[in-house]
């Protein structure tokens, strides 16, 4: 799936609520129907509203949702100049009648009769357009709050525990021997929580699934959570829950969580990856720990993969290990592995272009 990058509609739609509101509270006398009209727009605007934030959501992978936005939005700014014109034509012919003293009476019995028919149009077209609109979000199924669970983002950055071939990962033999080392050394209290930290693409994930497959641990439970940029304490505890348990949970009480977790984690030895972790609050990342140092004669090990520092500082029990990149040579070894180098009929003329690139790449993935 293509990402196509998130498109903001909500704060256009929160004004176009609030110059309804304005409208329809404000000094200038309306028309009942128009009155009614707006008053069933603004409805039909609340309750798309609600599914705003999922739908923004959603559009940074679905270029549909993110047309139906681009569509509402504009819908929107449509409305927007249609109250302007209608404001502009009331206040202006309030000013003409005024200037009539003859005319007072007539003005204050039917002062908005000026804006009444090009006014009566438009808004027969813009609702049109906007049931078109708030129909179609009905066939993307948002409704607040439910995205996550019908509609499953796919987040293309999630990851498993599965692992590539390990000859196919080069040069992190020493990292892995010196991660081993640190977590034997530790490997005391109930629970060891060790980050690896490293810049984005450098290979954490990949050091964390070896560590993970690795015969050292054969006699602990494993698991594996994605976690993603959304810090979600009851989707970490749940996973775990089904991860050990083999079967799905999705409890939605904290303290079920913990009691589970209690009864899971109890006189075990568990090896949990928590991959990707970008929350930085100190006090969710307590929680996090508190959840995690829960059974009774366990031992756990938690294996952590953040890109930031701070949160490896923050959430750790044993000194985090900072990720280098690899070597030049290590790299050019991955180009040749991609790009099929040695079956290449060229090779002599672009071997020094492939090596340039290894250097450039710093030891990062250079793959889209
Ligand atoms: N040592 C290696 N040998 C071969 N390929 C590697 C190696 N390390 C990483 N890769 C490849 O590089 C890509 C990025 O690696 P990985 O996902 O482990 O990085 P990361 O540091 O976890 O990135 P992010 O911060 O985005 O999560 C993956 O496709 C992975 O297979
Ligand atoms: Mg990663």
């Amino acid at each position: 799936m293509v990402a196509v990058g998130v498109m903001l509609a909500s704060p256009v739609l929160n004004m176009v609520v609030k110059e309804i509101g304005a409208v329809i509270g404000g000094q200038i006398a309306l028309q009942k129907d128009f009155t009614k009209d707006l008053r069933k727009m603004k409805m039909m605007l609340e309750s798309v509203a609600a599914v705003m934030k999922d739908a923004e959501r959603q559009s940074i992978e679905e270029r549909e949702v993110q047309l139906w936005l681009k569509r509402l939005k504009d819908a929107m700014y449509g409305i927007s100049d249609m109250l302007d014109e209608f404001e502009e034509d009331a206040q202006s012919a309030a000013r003409k009648i005024s200037l009539k003293k003859d005319l007072l009476q007539f003005a204050s019995a039917c002062p908005s009769i000026c804006p009444k028919i090009k006014l009566a149009n438009r808004m027969k077209e813009m609702r049109e357009e906007l049931k078109v609109i708030t129909d179609q979000h009905k066939s993307f199924m948002l409704k607040p709050g439910t995205i996550t669970r019908e509609l499953k983002i796919t987040d293309t950055r999630a990851t498993s525990s599965v692992m590539k071939d390990e000859e196919l990962i080069v040069g992190r033999t020493n990292n892995k021997r010196d991660i081993m080392a640190s977590l034997s050394e530790s490997n005391t209290g109930r629970i060891t929580i060790f980050p690896i930290y490293g810049i984005g693409g450098i290979g954490k994930t990949t050091l964390a699934k070896m560590v993970f497959n690795d015969a050292q641990f054969k006699d602990y439970s494993h698991v594996w959570v994605y976690v993603s940029q959304t810090f979600d304490m009851n989707k970490i505890g749940n996973s775990i829950i089904s991860q050990l348990s083999k079967a799905e949970s999705q409890l939605t009480e904290r303290q079920m969580i913990h009691n589970s977790l209690v009864e899971l984690l109890a006189g075990k030895n568990i090896l949990i990856v928590l991959d990707d972790l970008w929350e930085d609050n100190g006090s969710h990342l307590d929680d996090l720990k508190d959840m995690l140092k829960v059974g009774e004669h366990s031992r756990i090990v938690v294996i952590v993969t953040t890109c930031n520092e701070g949160i490896a500082n923050k959430f750790q029990t044993i000194e985090p290990y900072k990720l280098a990149p690899l070597s030049n040579d290590s790299c050019w070894i991955i180009i040749k592995q991609k790009s099929s180098f040695d079956s290449r009929d060229d090779k002599h003329e672009v071997e020094q272009i492939g090596k340039d690139i290894a250097v450039m790449c710093g030891g990062l993935e250079v793959w889209p």
